[in-house]
């Protein structure tokens, strides 16, 4: 079926009209700046622009850059604090008119990757890792996703917070060569591998499409390979998590 997917980022909220059966975009990606702040009203409105640019009315899917339960946000890392205890996937369903459905971002990212992308069928555990404004992951085991998992915020051995030192916004306030964030980032990427031993880890996100850069910076023994849809994985997978909410009615 076509469903809006919509990636909500801390810099850009993109979104396109995806055919959940192959995983395709239907329609060009519109990106729109993130308002700042990011409060939940700017954000919905941002939202209700994207949708009508869209000349869309059904079903909206969100990956959105927190914690999720329930359609309840629980964290705010890169966007406003007010969004926490929000049910948001209510509040922007009432904004906009149209049924959002909302979903951790790199999560969404995951299942898109583990549907059409570099997880296809990959059984054993898989680690998603968005490398963006934050650091987001998603950890599958044999195609089951665990869902709500905040590795970005574990803090490394060296005492910094992973997305404080490794993430893509980290390169860009410390100017950082990308040989030298990759040092970095392969830092993060052992301590994943010391702690969860993946099988594969799939990178996402911006900085995904350029690991040719760093990639002679990384030294984990799972093999480390670059999302099949780049960062377009969350667009795509906000779109497959709205079609797992709808009731067969819906459909
Ligand atoms: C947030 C996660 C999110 C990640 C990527 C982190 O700061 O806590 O929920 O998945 O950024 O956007």
């Amino acid at each position: 079926m076509q469903i809006l997917g919509v990636d909500v980022g801390g810099s850009g909220i993109k979104g396109a009209i995806v055919e959940t059966r192959t995983g395709k975009l239907l329609s060009p990606r519109i990106r729109i700046a993130t308002p700042q702040p990011a409060t939940p009203e700017a954000v919905g409105q941002t939202l209700t622009e994207l949708i009508s640019r869209h000349g869309w009315t059904g079903p909206v899917g969100i990956g959105f850059p927190a914690a999720i339960q329930r359609g309840i946000a629980r964290t705010a890392a890169n966007i406003d604090a007010s969004f926490i205890g929000l049910a948001i996937a209510d509040y922007f369903s009432e904004i906009s008119g149209s049924r959002c459905f909302i979903a951790n971002d790199a999560d969404v990212a995951g299942l898109a990757e583990m549907r059409f992308g570099a997880g296809k069928d990959h059984s054993g555990v898989v680690l998603i890792v968005t490398i963006g404004t934050g650091l987001g992951t998603a950890l599958f085991a044999n195609g089951q996703l665990l869902p709500n998992t905040e590795l970005g915020h574990i803090f490394l051995k060296n005492g910094e917070e992973a997305e404080a030192y490794a993430s893509d916004a980290a390169r860009e306030a410390h100017k950082l060569k990308w040989s030298a964030w990759g040092k970095r980032f392969n830092r993060y990427l052992a301590t994943m591998e010391a702690l969860f031993w993946p099988d594969l880890i799939v990178l996402g996100g911006g900085a995904s499409a350029k690991l040719e850069k760093y990639s002679s910076q990384i030294t984990v023994r799972a093999p480390v390979v670059p999302a099949s849809f780049l960062n377009q994985a969350g667009i795509v997978g906000a779109a497959l998590f709205a079609e797992t909410q709808l009731t067969p009615h819906d459909q």
